[in-house]
């Protein structure tokens, strides 16, 4: 059987972003809570010329080549924060990437999950197609009600994968373990642009559904947690991530720093929650920040979706993965972000949530390829 899994990886998040000490500051708290508690710094805010759409062909455009543009037969497009009833976002992915018309595009929905069935799809894909490549496009916008508790930790950011036979960076192992049940942790009825969350269920829900896939995954593969050299996380913020670590190593009585953390929290320390990007924004920062050569180590991930549906799978990291990562563009796109006051945090966030059925025009506000312009004849433009 030909080994599957990702050829190349990406991310993009906004050139903007709030200081979590200034949103403390504003709304009465101590910045410990959001530094030490939620284990935050900053969260990425999107400009209103950005949107999921923008972001996801930010991070697709530095990895894809015209080969690769010609072998994509799939593109699937993982979003909580969709722009339309109907059209998938990756059809106007698709015609802002220049693709072929020889490609078939879907949207896939399941909370901050659905990446990670993208995935396996596309696995299931390639097997049947060998030769073809799918890439997945996992993009959000993580936004709350002001002044709500989840607030602190909003963020926006996109994923590019491509995965392939030749799988460059990490291969997809066989076994996984799967658990779904019927729950309101965290929603967004059509008619909301913010979603209705029970904060302290949803952070139960997330530690059971990790325990019932790690026990199925474990029954199926008979890896013990030790076998995995790394474990990343859904991170809706950084404090979650540190308490499923806690809890998946203490039910095996190991301590937590048996398994080293923080370089898979680095990158979404400063971003904040991207949905369904951030399983893989973590693992886009364990592949760059840390010191240690992965070549060959295996790592244990954990996708988690409201709702809720939860899967623990794992991943190979292959010999020589470090050249086909855009860390200096990475780095450099962070370190280039600039600060946002309070009153412009405030009127995006305004201008994200609002529900309009007039057209409108965007002010340009981001640089680079492409800008979303605003709404024509109910269109949504890009330029
Ligand atoms: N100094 C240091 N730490 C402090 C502190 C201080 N001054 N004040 C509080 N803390 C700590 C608390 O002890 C707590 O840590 P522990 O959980 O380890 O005890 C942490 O900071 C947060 O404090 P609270 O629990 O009081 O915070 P809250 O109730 O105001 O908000 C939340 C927490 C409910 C998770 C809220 O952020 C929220 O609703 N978030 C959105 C929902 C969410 O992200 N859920 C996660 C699971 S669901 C999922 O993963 C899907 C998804 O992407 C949304």
């Amino acid at each position: 059987m030909h080994s599957v899994g990702i050829e190349k990886i990406s991310f993009y998040t906004p050139p903007f972003y709030l200081n979590l000490s200034t949103l403390a500051e504003q709304r009465g708290q101590d910045p410990e809570k959001f530094r030490r508690g939620l284990g935050q710094e900053k969260m990425s805010q999107p400009a209103p010329d950005e949107d999921i759409i923008t972001m996801a062909v930010k991070a697709a455009d530095v990895i894809l080549s015209e080969t690769d543009k010609a072998s994509i037969e799939t593109i699937l497009f993982a979003t909580e924060s969709g722009v339309d009833q109907s059209k998938s976002a990756g059809l106007y992915a698709h015609q802002l990437l220049q693709m072929p018309e020889t490609c078939r595009i879907v949207e896939v929905k399941q909370a901050c999950y659905a990446a990670t069935a993208a995935l396996q799809l596309a696995a299931g894909m390639i097997a049947w197609r060998p030769g073809k490549k799918v890439l997945i496009l996992a993009s959000d916008v993580a936004r709350y009600d002001l002044d709500s508790p989840g607030e602190a930790t909003q963020g926006a950011g996109a994923v590019a994968l491509l995965v392939s036979h030749d799988p460059k960076i990490a291969e997809l192992e066989w076994g996984c373990g799967l658990h779904s049940e019927g729950i309101h942790d965290f929603w967004r009825p059509n008619h909301r642009s913010t979603p209705l969350v029970d904060g302290k269920f949803s952070t139960k829900a997330y530690l059971n559904s990790l325990k019932f896939s790690w026990q199925g995954y474990f029954t199926e593969t008979q890896r013990a947690l030790t076998d995995h050299q790394w474990l990343c996380y859904h991170t809706p913020f950084c404090g979650m991530a540190r308490k499923a670590h806690r809890e998946l190593l203490h039910i095996h009585d190991l301590a937590p720093d048996t398994i080293e953390l923080a370089p898979t929290l680095a990158y979404n320390r400063e971003i904040g929650n991207a949905y369904t990007a951030s399983l893989y924004l973590s693992l886009i920062s364990l592949l760059e920040t840390t010191e240690v050569d992965l070549s060959g180590q295996r790592v244990g991930c954990f996708s988690y979706g409201s709702g809720a549906t939860g899967e623990f799978f794992s991943l190979k990291i292959q010999p020589g993965y470090q050249t086909h990562l855009p860390t200096a563009y990475h780095r450099k796109m962070l370190s280039d972000r600039q600060a946002l006051d309070f009153a412009t945090y405030q009127d995006w966030h305004e201008q994200g949530t609002a529900r309009s059925e007039e057209d409108f025009v965007t002010p340009e506000l981001t640089a680079g390829y492409p800008r979303f312009t605003g709404v024509t004849g109910q269109a949504r433009c890009y330029k």
